[in-house]
């Protein structure tokens, strides 16, 4: 299948996406400059296009070098974006590529991840307003004071409620029988942190014939675990007896060399948060290791061997095929609807974080209902 072929079957996948995108490729965005920093998978391309096709001028960067395919940059250029990304791009070359970005003075951010408000937050320049679609992005501009808006995408219900904690579960799962080639029957599986990403985690797990145990910090969330029939453990109690760890908290260092010294033999490591640290895979890789499968590692403890699985980076989107289509439709519907509501009325909120108003994701709900309903 070629690369045109696979986005002629997205498409056919995605009606709800369309429908949006058509009404944000009718504006007339010339002379307006918006920067994105999101992954650079096939699924963002309908999102970038459509303010391409807008007018607007846009420069294309990634949120995470681990989830770039060359392809989608080469396309995205091609419908006249300007992209600085490539698939295994070393860090220095990404920070660079976040500084290229705001250097071209954009005066909107679309981001996952927050690296480049973070930045502009120090010499905003141009940006009017941004617009953030991770927790953990939402998280780090909570620590710095904002010059601009910036609007909360990520904690839309929809968003939050039906991609994080289905999505993720699912394809995770899906993803680790293709990549580890062994089952979860009778696994104890341990996921730590249980926001909706841990929650589907953990339940998609049980499906498949695992026992959840959970780590969590929160006490509302580990209550939450309970009643929903997971183990709820300590970290350092839960380790020792965990055949998979899946990390999904959005921190870095979550999981430490204190904590790589508890696990058992065999264990398989994987993170599904937005941060591709957090395992402390510097310290893994202090240790012998080796790669047996694509995308599995081994590595030697000094007590046995432990599975490192995709490096440590977002595990569904970078060693598997990422969210399935369809059900990707609703989240770059609602993200094209919240980026045309940012470009309307982004600059008229005051400076600092708010969440991006509800009518943005009801307005997609209803039109989902209504495709639905002709299809
Ligand atoms: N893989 C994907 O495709 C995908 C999709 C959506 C979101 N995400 C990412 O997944 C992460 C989690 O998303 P969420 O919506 O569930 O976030 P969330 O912030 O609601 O939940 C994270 C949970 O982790 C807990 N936590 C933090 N540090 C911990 C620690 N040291 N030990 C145990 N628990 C800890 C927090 O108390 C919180 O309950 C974020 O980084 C988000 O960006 C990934």
């Amino acid at each position: 299948m070629t690369f045109a072929e696979e986005l002629e079957y997205l498409r056919q996948q995605t009606p709800l996406t369309r429908a949006v995108a058509d009404r944000v490729c009718a504006r007339d965005l010339r002379g307006v400059r918006v920067a994105f920093a999101v992954h650079l998978d096939i699924k963002t391309v309908p999102v970038v296009e459509a303010v391409v096709r807008a007018g607007a001028e846009v420069f294309v960067v990634t949120c995470n070098p681990a989830t770039v395919r060359d392809e989608v940059c080469g396309y995205l250029q091609g419908c006249g974006a300007q992209v600085r990304a490539h698939a295994g791009m070393p860090e220095a070359a990404w920070r660079d590529s976040l500084a290229w970005a705001l250097e071209q003075r954009p005066h909107f951010l679309c981001e996952m991840g927050g690296e480049l408000a973070y930045r502009a937050a120090h010499d905003p320049r141009d940006v009017r307003a941004g617009m953030e679609a991770t927790g953990t992005g939402v998280q780090r501009l909570r620590a710095v004071d904002l010059p601009f808006p910036v609007l909360d995408w990520n904690a839309l219900p929809l968003k939050e409620g039906l991609h994080n904690r289905y999505m993720v579960g699912l394809v995770t799962w899906t993803t680790f029988l293709h990549v580890a080639r062994v089952t979860l029957y009778g696994k104890r599986v341990l996921v730590v942190g249980y926001g909706p990403v841990g929650q589907g985690v953990a339940e998609y797990a049980r499906l498949l014939g695992a026992i959840p145990l959970v780590a969590e910090l929160s006490p509302d969330r580990r209550l939450l675990a309970r009643h929903a029939g997971c183990e709820v453990l300590a970290l350092e109690d839960a380790l020792p007896t965990a055949h998979v760890v899946v990390t999904a908290t959005g921190r870095e260092r979550v999981l430490r060399d204190e904590h790589f010294a508890r696990l058992r033999d065999g264990a398989f490591l994987l993170n599904v948060g937005h941060s591709n640290r957090e395992l402390d895979t510097d310290a893994l890789r202090r240790y012998p290791t080796r790669t047996l499968r694509p995308h599995v590692e081994e590595v030697r403890l000094p007590h046995g061997r432990v599975y490192l699985l995709a490096g440590g980076a977002m595990f569904n989107l970078a060693a598997g095929p990422g969210d399935p289509y369809d059900a990707f439709d609703l989240t770059s519907a609602i993200l094209l609807a919240g980026l045309a509501h940012l470009l309307d009325s982004g600059p008229a909120y005051p400076p600092g974080l708010h969440p991006m108003p509800r009518e943005v994701e009801l307005e997609v709900a209803a039109l989902a209902t209504r495709l639905r309903a002709e299809g």
